[in-house]
């Protein structure tokens, strides 16, 4: 079913499937038949449809936040990542079956995969009241590299997809929804699903938490060192302050995992 949906292009048919598996899923979890987790072959790279053409974060043209231009080039960042996060969570479920993990593993990621597949419709139906849709600009390439950097180690993966790149999405959607504020009328259906987003991504961040902690202590390893470790291996560059210190700790994120990664240790030549 991971599978399936990681091999399907189109945005709009990419998550409705989404939904649907996660609506099979949760019934046979509800009726006590659970569906099996088996072992599977995802594609190294997700399926995409023809547009968004994708380009070097340098190369995508700036435009000015405050202007409609400007709230429409937001809109669709946004629903470029919330795609990314579809084939993300459904990517983690289908690469990491030969990992044993209990039932509840699965149902955090299918319910998130379930939920980013909501983001998307609502961003691309914002887009689509103002005159625009997914794939009318371009969009950053190189969103799929954390996911290929950490395609044999779950515990990277746990720790730079959720724990990292979304807890990012919490520090910046408060400043993303007072853009929208600021439009007033135009603006009233982004901070809504900007809204629903922000709610919504705490939870995902929480299971990444949960799951890295549960992952480290059945090896009987200290979680924050493990942290750091994989971080400096796979993420590349140095976290950003201001972090949204009081929504990464409602996620079980404590402000000694990310402080530290703010600051370069690397040796420096003399
Ligand atoms: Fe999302
Ligand atoms: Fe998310």
């Amino acid at each position: 079913m991971a599978v399936e949906v990681l091999s399907t292009a189109d945005g709009r048919k990419k998550t409705a499937l989404s939904h649907a598996h996660a609506a099979t899923w949760f019934a046979a979890r509800q009726a006590g038949t659970p569906i099996p987790v088996g072992t599977a072959s995802p594609p190294l790279r997700p399926a995409r449809p023809a547009k968004p053409d994708l380009l070097d974060p340098r190369e995508v043209p700036k435009r000015k936040p405050g202007s409609p231009e400007g709230r429409i080039a937001l809109l669709h960042a946004v629903a470029h990542i919330e795609l990314n996060a579809v084939d993300l969570h459904w990517d983690i479920i289908a690469r990491f079956g030969h990992v044993p993990m209990p039932p509840g593993f699965y149902d955090d990621w299918v319910k998130s995969a379930d939920e980013e597949s909501k983001h998307f419709n609502l961003v691309c139906d914002c887009l689509e009241d103002l005159g625009s849709h997914y794939g009318a600009l371009p969009a950053h390439a190189g969103m799929w590299r954390a996911a290929e950097d950490t395609v044999d180690d779950l515990l990277g993966r746990l720790a730079v997809v959720p724990m990292v790149l979304e807890a990012r999405g919490l520090d910046v959607t408060p400043g993303m929804i007072a853009i929208f504020e600021k439009a007033g009328k135009d603006g009233a259906g982004a901070v809504d699903a900007l809204k629903t987003i922000y709610a919504e991504e705490v939870g995902h961040v929480a299971y990444g938490s949960k799951w890295f902690h549960f992952l480290c202590g059945r090896d009987n390893l200290d979680p924050k060192d493990v942290f750091h470790d994989l971080v400096r291996k796979y993420f590349h560059g140095l976290l950003k302050p201001p972090f949204n210190e009081e929504k990464r700790a409602e996620a079980g994120l404590p402000p000694d995992f990310y402080w530290p990664l703010t600051e370069d240790i690397a040796p420096r030549g003399n």
